[in-house]
């Protein structure tokens, strides 16, 4: 039996934990602890139901909205996502409750009728719509491309109370619901993740609607996503750090990443490594296939410097670089300065490759791509760390 739980006066979390789940939106995002598809049910003159839950949880959900309900109907169902992990619930829940009428944004509208094809009409919204069930008041606010073409806010002052659907989400399973009971960089660190894995291609779309939402001054207790916990006691942080995140704020820093069979790129970028750490830098290494992309991309996020090596297989990149530099190009990342390097045993193109696609990304190239036939000899090595160090130079 699923019951619903109390987040304040007329507010409940009827959502769903998805314990088991370590591949979000499949191999897009690896994740360690599972994540919680958040619904929240509102009672009221009107009782009303703020998103639903990806389809194979739907029974969760509808008991806990039937832990509270009782025998009273459901009136309202606001869906602020086409996606299926917050519009999967829907079928059956409308059809659970057939007198409750659907609000959504139009794009989420057109896109819940491509995916589900419904029988039911929906009630198509824009920003600045409102709808009232009573003494409450709930406004809506489009957030287009943040990160699909049909994501909504909605905002309630009675309640102060911003529904946010996937901004501001992260993926923390905590049985208490909000930030309270827990410590506030370990919140931060995971939005920040959670941001990199899913929003970092439209940072110009969260920058824009971040300073509409501030500009609107509004008096907010508790902000209530669509994954992981409620933020209420770090609001000011999340916010703060969500304006660093839309900022693209880099720092002196460098990730380092490479695919290495014989530990010459290997050994290549740990001379780099060491060249931008003994300059003063922050310093990250990762070998792509013994590391979850999730972690590379929260960490490249506020990287001055990306280092890409690759050693050259077939006349060709590694899976793992190839995957990478993929991901890389959708993420859109801005003000970045990007490095080629690798070894290869008779065909030298691969390096200046992997920094053509890092220019390819809307990263500038900070040196000449640096190729390694075969293993780097000390002098060679030493020659790496001084390059790092030249760079380190301009940052
Ligand atoms: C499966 C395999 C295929 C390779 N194919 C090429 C190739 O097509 N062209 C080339 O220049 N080197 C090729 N090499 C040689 C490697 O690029 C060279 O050994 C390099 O030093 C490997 O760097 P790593 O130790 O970082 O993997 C190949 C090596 C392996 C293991
Ligand atoms: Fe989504
Ligand atoms: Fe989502």
């Amino acid at each position: 039996m699923k019951k619903a739980t109390k987040l304040k006066e007329n507010v409940y979390w009827v959502g769903a934990r998805d314990l088991n789940c370590r591949n979000f939106h499949g191999e897009l995002y690896p994740i360690e602890e599972g994540t919680t598809y958040n619904a929240y049910l509102i009672l009221d003159e009107q009782t009303t139901l703020i998103d639903t839950v990806e389809e194979e949880f739907t029974s969760d959900c509808l008991e806990r909205i039937q832990s509270v309900l009782k025998d009273q109907p459901l009136d309202n169902i606001i869906l602020q996502h086409a996606e299926p992990d917050h519009s999967g619930g829907l079928m059956k829940i409308k059809a659970a409750y057939p007198n409750a009428t659907v609000y959504a944004s139009q794009g989420c509208v057109r896109n819940v009728t491509t995916q589900f094809h419904p029988d039911f009409p929906m009630n198509p919204l824009k920003t600045n719509d409102t709808l009232c069930t009573g003494k409450y008041n709930f406004t809506f606010v489009e957030m287009q491309m943040i990160h699909w073409p049909d994501n909504m806010l909605t905002y309630c002052p009675e309640l102060k109370t911003v529904f946010s659907n996937d901004a501001f989400g992260q993926h923390i399973v905590n049985y208490q619901l909000t930030d309270e009971n827990l410590d506030k960089n370990y919140c931060i660190e995971q939005a920040k993740e959670y941001f990199a894995n899913i929003v970092l291609s439209y940072t110009t779309q969260v920058k824009a609607k971040l300073n509409l939402i501030l500009s609107m001054n509004l008096e907010i207790e508790d902000i209530m996503p669509a994954h992981g916990i409620i933020w209420r006691k770090y609001i000011p942080d999340i916010l703060e750090a969500y304006q660093g995140f839309a900022d693209s704020k880099c720092k002196r820093k460098a990730v380092i990443v490479y695919e290495s069979v014989w530990k010459h790129t290997q050994d290549m970028a740990e001379a780099l490594a060491e060249g931008f750490g003994d300059a003063g830098m922050e310093v990250k290494v990762y070998k792509l296939s013994n590391t979850r992309s999730s972690i590379v991309f929260r960490e490249l996020m506020d990287a001055e410097v990306v280092c890409v090596g690759s050693g050259t297989y077939n006349n060709e990149i590694s899976y793992s670089v190839g995957a990478f530099l993929t991901h890389l190009k959708a993420a859109k990342v801005k003000g970045k300065k990007g490095l080629g390097f690798g070894a290869f045993g008779w065909f030298p193109k691969v390096p200046s490759n992997i920094d053509q696609a890092l220019v390819d990304s809307g990263l500038t190239s900070c040196h000449e791509a640096i190729a390694q036939a075969f293993s780097p000899s000390q002098d060679q090595l030493e020659n790496y760390y001084q390059i790092a160090q030249e760079i380190a130079k301009d940052c």
